[in-house]
């Protein structure tokens, strides 16, 4: 467990900063009780302010039991629909009260996902459950309707002396030796986000050097961290812990991550065996987080990133060095593309799905594992081609241009050694049929001969 996790409250009271917006939270969840405001809340603030945490709190503070799902997620929804809805969804299994906490709404703000918001409308409107929600940015535009219909409680970066006095407390609790400067300069570096202060001082700890050296050398990065930075994380790492350690502040969904991982495994991991072996461990991810969404179990995702991360991570025996170019997944950018495309799309799916005899959802996930092999293996690749009956325009789809030429000069090739091997065939048929004649001829003659 990371130690933004191991260290993270459990009750309000624990929490640090933010006074005001914790007592005003409190007489939230006291007014909803009594019936006073059913309006849902927001939690807006920047990352690592305690948003999630204080959200957590608060249901354990008030003995509510929390359904959390993430808002941009489009499952979410339909889970929050089947629950919030009706009576019974108020109550948990084990009797209790339950609080909906809809995390990252600002991730569902843009043009695309205005079915997304309006869905959150409707169901804000017969919820009963308490809601809380949050977000680092309420205030563009798009967001309007949403804030008009609910409480914003606002907060604030944490002030950096009392990152400080985090950091020692855990400092001391993991029995670390560290300086009071070094811990200065990584609560200020951190810039208001308490989770990346923790977290640079549990991966100093773990690279085991704790100087004011180091610190200093914690790069300005943006403290939320990039796809890029996670993909990177894992790719090049063998050290289980680092590699959960990619997962932590990432704003992306595991789905997408997974696709990520998919298309760039290949192009860090050089040896085959590595390669098959992590996409074994992506697999196993996959079938877990298709597990977790399905019986909305998502404490199963723990399972999916650790397979996701370290899985994939110690599939290789020693590192790669040097810089490897990353890429977004082509999946990914494809489906955002013209009418024309996604049709082809729908295509190479219904061609897998009848071959293989799969679902085309299925055969979608199975889209980034066939672009890479018919990049990596034009050989292979050309069979898989001639299997599928893919044209040349799938492959450019799957692939690109070059990759597509190149596997059906390889089918024209084999095709034209097909036909020449046919003909010499036939023409050695041709020959050998004269052969026999001219020898039966022959016979006939000496049998002729012998007649005679
Ligand atoms: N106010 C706080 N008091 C104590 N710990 C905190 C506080 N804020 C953040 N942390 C630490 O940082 C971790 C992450 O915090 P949290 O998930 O609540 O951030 P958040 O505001 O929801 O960020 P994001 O916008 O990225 O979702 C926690 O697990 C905890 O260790
Ligand atoms: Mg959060």
């Amino acid at each position: 467990m990371s130690w933004a996790e191991k260290y993270r409250p459990k009750t309000l009271d624990e929490v640090v900063g933010n006074r005001e917006a914790k007592e005003e939270l409190r007489r939230w969840i006291e007014d909803y009780i009594s019936g006073r405001d059913r309006r849902p809340v927001i939690l807006a603030g920047p990352p690592g302010c305690g948003k999630t945490t204080m959200a957590r709190a608060l249901a354990r503070d008030y003995n509510f039991d929390v359904i959390e799902l993430n808002a941009s997620d489009t499952r979410s929804a339909e889970v929050i629909r089947s629950i919030v809805g009706s009576a019974a969804g108020s109550k948990s299994v084990f009797g209790r009260r339950i609080l909906v906490l809809l995390d990252e709404v600002d991730g569902i703000s843009g043009s695309m996902d205005k079915g997304g918001l309006r869905e959150i409308l409707n169901i804000i409107k017969v919820a009963k459950n308490p809601i809380i929600m949050t977000a680092n940015d309420i205030y563009k535009p798009s967001l309007k309707p949403l804030r008009e219909r609910c409480k914003v409680i606002n907060l604030k970066p944490i002030p950096t002396n009392t990152i400080l006095s985090v950091l020692k407390k855990i400092a001391r609790k993991e029995g670390l030796e560290v300086d009071e400067e070094t811990l200065k300069l990584i609560a200020k570096h951190a810039e208001g986000d308490l989770r990346a202060a923790i977290n640079d001082l549990e991966s100093l700890a773990l690279g085991g050097s704790l100087s004011p050296e180091d610190a200093k050398k914690l790069d300005n990065r943006n403290v939320e961290k990039s796809i890029f930075d996670a993909i990177r994380m894992i790719l090049k790492t063998t050290n289980y812990n680092v590699a959960l350690l990619a997962l932590w502040d990432l704003k992306e969904d595991p789905e997408t991550l997974e696709e990520w991982l998919a298309e760039n495994i290949p192009r860090e991991y050089k040896k085959m065996e590595e390669v098959a072996t992590a996409y074994d461990y992506l697999s196993k991810a996959d079938l877990f987080l298709g597990r977790a969404n399905r019986r909305q179990n998502y404490s199963l995702w723990r399972y999916a990133s650790a397979l996701m991360s370290a899985g994939v991570a110690l599939a290789k025996k020693e590192k790669y060095r040097g810089f490897t170019p990353y890429v977004r997944p082509k999946v990914f950018t494809k489906l955002l593309q013209s009418k024309a495309q996604r049709e082809i799309l729908k295509k190479i799916l219904s061609k897998i799905s009848s071959k293989t005899h799969v679902s085309t959802k299925r055969a979608r996930e199975d889209l980034v594992y066939l672009s890479t092999i018919l990049e990596r293996d034009p050989y292979l690749g050309a069979q898989l081609v001639k299997f599928f009956e893919f044209t040349e325009d799938e492959v450019e789809y799957l692939t690109d241009r070059n990759t597509a030429k190149k596997i059906f000069k390889i089918l024209k090739e084999k095709e034209k050694k097909k036909v020449e091997k046919k003909k010499e065939v036939k023409e050695d048929k041709v020959k050998k049929k004269k052969e026999e004649k001219k020898e039966s001829k022959g016979k006939q003659i000496t049998l002729e001969a012998f007649l005679q």
